[in-house]
């Protein structure tokens, strides 16, 4: 099962993001795919803004995996810069801390993504259009989209 929806302006994204982010439950994983600058930081930062996370969302590029408090815990993940570092930073243990696990570059680190889950792939089509194609994984990722998309 899959979704399809473009999104015409920024305010479409961030509005997807906010209706996903009212379902939200503990332990959910959102993966993002899509190439730099098709929106997956934009879609955390409307995610994380729902949830009531005071801070302001940064890319985690630096710093790999970022943790922020509101209505439960948000860790963001960047799987881009994780791809070159060796270490193992323990990231399954994230995905049962109870908060909301939002990784951007999901589809580089897919051997250790959940079965159940939900991937989202952004696609630029021009300057301020994109595609977004919603897969969910599981039942409970299934009920979501049937819910709010
Ligand atoms: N429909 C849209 N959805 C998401 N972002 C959009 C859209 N139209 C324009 N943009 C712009 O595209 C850029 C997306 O950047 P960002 O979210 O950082 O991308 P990524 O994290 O995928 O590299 C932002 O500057 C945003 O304002
Ligand atoms: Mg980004």
């Amino acid at each position: 099962m899959q979704y399809k929806i473009t999104s015409y302006n920024e305010e479409e994204t961030i509005e997807l993001a906010q209706n996903i982010e009212s379902e939200k439950f503990p332990n959910m994983v959102i993966c993002l795919e899509g190439d730099l600058g098709s929106g997956k930081t934009l879609f955390t930062k409307a995610f994380a803004k729902a949830m009531q996370v005071a801070d302001n969302i940064t890319s985690p590029t630096f710093n790999i995996i970022k943790e922020y408090e509101g209505e439960l815990k948000l860790f963001h993940i960047d799987a881009y810069r994780l791809s070159e570092v060796k270490q193992d930073l323990g990231i399954p243990e994230y995905f049962k801390k109870r908060g909301i696990t939002i990784i951007e570059w999901s589809d580089l680190i897919e051997d250790i993504l959940p079965k159940n889950r939900l991937v989202i792939k952004f696609r630029i089509i021009d300057e301020e259009t994109r595609g977004i194609i919603i897969v969910p994984y599981g039942d409970k990722y299934i009920d979501l989209c049937e819910k709010v998309l």
